[in-house]
C-alpha cells in the first residue's frame, strides 16, 4: 500500500494571539470558534506571522484531497494519507471519506475537526486530528522508502520514481501542502530520496495526480 503524506500543509486555524478583527471579511455568527487561517480573509494576519509564505492556503490542502482521494488507487484501498500540517498536526484520512467538493463547506469541517478532534463526532471517524510532527508520523508508519517531491530534488520522471516505489512494500511519499517556498531542514532530513518532476515549481494537487496515476497504472495492470 502506498502512502501519501501532505507536508508542512497550510491549515491552521488562526494563532491565539493574533488581533481576530484583523479580517478583510467578517465570519458570520456562530462561526468564531476554530476560525481556519485563510489569506483571502486574514491577509493582515498572514502578513505577521514567521513563515508567511506558507500559511493561510486551506484551499490547498482541499485540492490535493480531492485530487487524492478520487483516484482509483484510493477506491481500490490501496492509498492510505494523511496531512501534517505547518502547526505539527496531523490529519488521518479514512481513505473513504467524501470530502465536499464545496470549499465554505469544507471549510466548516476543518473548523469541527479542530473543534472536536474527529469527525463525524459519532461513530467510526473519517477524519482525525492529533497533535504529532512528521518524523513521528514517519517513525510510526515505518515506511520501507520515503521519497519527497521537490522541485529542488532529482529530475526524475514520474513513471520511473513510481516504478520504484511499486517494487517497495510499504513506500511514503511526500508532497507539500504549501504555497511557496521550501521544505523544513527537519522534514527534508526524513528522504531517502529527492525528487524533481519538472524543472519549475507545480501544484501540488497536479504532482499528486501525475504521480498517483503512474502508480497506479503499474500496481493495477499488475493484478
Ligand atoms: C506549490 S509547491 C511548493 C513550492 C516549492 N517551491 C517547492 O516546489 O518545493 C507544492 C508542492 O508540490 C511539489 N512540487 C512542486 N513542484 C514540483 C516539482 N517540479 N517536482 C516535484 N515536486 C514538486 C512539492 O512537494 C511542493 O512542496
Amino acid at each position: 500500500m502506498l502512502t501519501l503524506i501532505l507536508a508542512e500543509s497550510s491549515l491552521e486555524t488562526i494563532p491565539p494571539g493574533t488581533n481576530k478583527n484583523d479580517t478583510t471579511k467578517t465570519p458570520k455568527k456562530g462561526k468564531k470558534t476554530h476560525q481556519i487561517l485563510d489569506i483571502s480573509l486574514h491577509s493582515q494576519i498572514v502578513q505577521k506571522l514567521p513563515n508567511r509564505e506558507k500559511r493561510g492556503r486551506p484551499d490547498i490542502v482541499h485540492l490535493s484531497l480531492l485530487a487524492a482521494l478520487g483516484t482509483p488507487l484510493n477506491k481500490q484501498g490501496l492509498l492510505q494519507t494523511f496531512v501534517h500540517t505547518i502547526q505539527n498536526n496531523v490529519i488521518t484520512v479514512n481513505p473513504q471519506t467524501r470530502l465536499p467538493k464545496n470549499y465554505n463547506r469544507f471549510i466548516g469541517l476543518m473548523q469541527q475537526l479542530y473543534g472536536l478532534g474527529k469527525v463525524p463526532p459519532k461513530g467510526t471517524p473519517l477524519l482525525t486530528l492529533e497533535k504529532m510532527n512528521l518524523e513521528t508520523l514517519i517513525k510510526k508508519l515505518k515506511p520501507s522508502q520515503t521519497i519527497i517531491f521537490t522541485e529542488k530534488g532529482n529530475p526524475t520522471k514520474p513513471k520511473t520514481i513510481m516504478n520504484e516505489c511499486a517494487q517497495q512494500e510499504n513506500p511514503t511519499i511526500i508532497i507539500g501542502g504549501f504555497p511557496h517556498g521550501e521544505f523544513s531542514a527537519n522534514t527534508l532530513k526524513l528522504a531517502d530520496k529527492k525528487i524533481s518532476i519538472y524543472p519549475e515549481p507545480l501544484d501540488a494537487w497536479i504532482v499528486i495526480s501525475r504521480v498517483l496515476y503512474c502508480y497506479e497504472e503499474i500496481i493495477l495492470n499488475k493484478k
